[in-house]
């Protein structure tokens, strides 16, 4: 068994790499392809085959892959420090923050709080909110989507009947808009916006408002299905927060970094939290990086408090190295206004798509992030498959694997499929990722 093997045919390179991996999937049988190189918005497996990255990774990889001037600036770093204890000032560390203060969604400017990932950013985030508050209980939406710690799936909406354990003590949920399904038999949004207020005020009262710490949420959802709030609703969300000294935190680990058509989703939405978690697009996944960004006011608590929120790699400067560059491109080639060209291009190709194709039912997003939901029937808006299917489903099996044929590779969940393609892709890649999807809603819909 020879793992080293790169680029030569291989028939059982699958099944010797099946009995040494755990990947994120049901095991048995797997048969993925196998990446070895990336360039672009492109990713290769060791046949040569090309893969258009239409979903930028885990919708993180928004600067493509192998951009010169970020791996250049962790060749550097690497070769001058990889590490420092959190404890010490560093000069990466800092110009970073700098450079994230000019970006701030914030007038009052902003410090930053480094960790190694979203989960862990949004853990994080929860323990400042309640050393500051000191108060018990946090509040997140069903249909999101935290990460995989502990602390975070407790936050995630998402599958919670999937863990077999109950979440953390005083991890309350409740109900967010949804106005292709509503929640709430409203019929317009500016209806959805009114119950769904009125159903989190009823929530807070049942719950007790003075015992929670924070209000934590996408402000648009990313994986559990790319929902866009409604008018008003985030606003409202805010005034709640306010009326009850509870600190707001904005999940912006998929939104973040120009994925929703600016700096942050906050910036573009003008809904201003206390708190901002960030990951993925923070370095394009050039380096595992994520962290907390506070509001300079809410920051000011620990110049006389222990801020006790830590980890080894917290900080690594090699990863905030990484992120450093990253953002340094995205602000030098406009990256994040460019996904607002994007938008219009994602809205125009993808309307034509569900024009042709009945078994999309519903396209929206903003940004350069975007999903289709695909149903049974356009009327009634039966899902193609149900939300709660485990381990994947034959449809959609045939949607992906039809995909991965025509070269283009896309994730999702359950019926909704992630169009979120790098923020550097070129209108003809996206027409080709645009033209796979056509084939593979064409191929889905021969297969029903
Ligand atoms: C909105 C959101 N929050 C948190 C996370 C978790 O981030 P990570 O996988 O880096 O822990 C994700 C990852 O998909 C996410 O989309």
């Amino acid at each position: 068994m020879d793992l080293k093997i790169h680029g030569q045919a291989n028939a059982d390179l699958p099944s010797a790499y099946r009995k040494v991996l755990v990947p994120w999937a049901v095991q048995g049988g797997l048969n993925p392809p196998v990446i070895t190189h990336a360039k672009g918005c492109h990713f290769f497996d060791r046949d040569g085959k090309r893969y258009l990255d239409l979903a930028s990774g885990y919708v993180a990889v928004s600067l493509g892959h192998g951009h010169p001037k970020v791996v250049r600036a962790i060749q550097e770093q690497a070769e001058r420090m990889c590490w420092v204890a959190s404890s010490y000032f560093n000069d990466v560390r800092a110009e970073y923050a700098e450079l994230l203060n000019s970006i701030s969604p914030w007038r009052e400017g902003l410090r930053v709080h480094f960790a190694c990932g979203g989960a862990e950013a949004n853990d994080d985030a929860i323990k400042i909110a309640r050393q500051i508050t000191r108060r018990p209980k946090v509040l997140t939406a069903y249909r999101s989507y935290h990460g995989g710690t502990i602390g975070a799936s407790s936050m995630t909406g998402v599958d919670r009947w999937r863990d077999p354990f109950p979440a953390l003590p005083g991890m309350i949920k409740f109900f967010a808009p949804y106005p292709y399904r509503s929640p709430f038999f409203s019929t317009d949004p500016a209806e959805e916006t009114r119950r769904a207020l009125q159903h989190l005020e009823q929530v807070l009262s049942h719950e007790g408002a003075q015992n929670f710490a924070a209000i934590l949420m996408e402000p648009m959802t990313g994986s559990s299905g790319v929902v866009v709030y409604p008018p008003g609703y985030l606003e409202g969300v805010r005034a709640l927060c306010d009326r009850h000294g509870i600190l707001l935190v904005f999940d912006e680990i998929m939104t973040g970094f120009g994925r929703a058509g600016a700096a942050f989703a906050a910036t573009r939405l003008q809904v201003m939290p206390d708190l901002i978690s960030f990951a993925k697009g923070a370095s394009a996944s050039y380096t595992p990086l994520g962290g907390v960004l506070v509001r300079e006011s809410i920051a000011r608590h620990f110049d006389t408090m222990l801020f006790d929120v830590g980890h080894t790699h917290a900080g690594h400067v090699l990863a905030v190295a990484g992120g450093l560059a990253a953002l340094k491109v995205y602000l030098e080639e406009g990256l994040f206004e460019r996904a607002l060209q994007i938008e219009d291009w994602l809205r125009a190709g993808l309307a034509e798509l569900q024009a042709k194709h009945p078994v999309v039912g519903d396209v929206r997003g903003m940004g350069a992030l975007f999903a289709l939901e695909l149903v049974r029937d356009r009327v009634s808006r039966e899902p193609l498959v149900a939300w709660h299917h485990p381990g994947g489903s034959a449809p959609m099996r045939t949607f992906y694997g039809a995909l991965l044929a025509r070269g283009v590779h896309a994730y999702g969940r359950y019926n909704v499929t992630i169009v979120a393609p790098p923020l550097v892709i070129s209108k003809s890649e996206l027409d080709e990722g645009l033209e796979g999807l056509d084939a593979a809603l064409g191929a889905l819909e021969a297969s029903l």
